[in-house]
């Protein structure tokens, strides 16, 4: 069967679960990097809805913008700037409940409220991450952190083996 990605789940966390079940079906067995990249973009927007979701992917010590899903987005984040740069610095997930409070945020879109940074990592090293932007304030919680980091997991055990 198909993977689907729309429900009609009100509870997150129940929408999470429903999601990571269809996301592994469709991720798990497919090692290449942009179409893995490209249909997860596409996945949690069809299941989520969110404003903007994508990938900045680590080359030659920057990140360059990889497959997304939103408006035209900024090509190149150098290491410790912005919410994806400090990300990838501290190899580790950044919640950030309200962007003009987070200083150096780089705002691609003036529509941009809130955001959540998940790496994805091969061993300690960061190869990518995956960027979700709102437009509303402080959309993204525990919850989500928890979620989106199995989903960068799932990606990661599949195209950076
Ligand atoms: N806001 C990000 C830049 C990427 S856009 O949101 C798509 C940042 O501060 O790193």
């Amino acid at each position: 069967m198909e993977p689907s990605f729309v429900h009609n789940i009100t509870d997150k966390r129940e929408a999470y679960e429903n999601f990571i079940e269809q996301f592994a079906l469709m991720v798990d067995g497919e090692t290449e990097e942009v179409s893995v990249l490209a249909n997860a973009s596409a996945a949690i927007r069809q299941a989520f809805g969110f404003f903007w979701i994508g990938f900045y992917i680590v080359k030659n010590d920057i990140l360059i913008l990889g497959p997304f899903q939103g408006d035209v987005a900024c090509n190149r984040i150098r290491k410790g700037k912005g919410v994806c740069g400090t990300a990838w610095e501290k190899a580790g997930t950044i919640v950030v409940e309200d962007v003009d409070k987070f200083p150096g945020h780089i705002a691609c879109s003036s529509a941009s409220r809130s955001e959540i940074v998940v790496p994805l990592l091969c061993g300690n090293e960061v190869r990518a991450v995956l960027d979700i932007d709102s437009d509303e304030i402080a959309t993204f919680d525990e919850t989500d952190r928890y979620y989106l980091e199995k989903v960068a997991e799932i990606i990661s055990r599949n195209i950076y083996r």
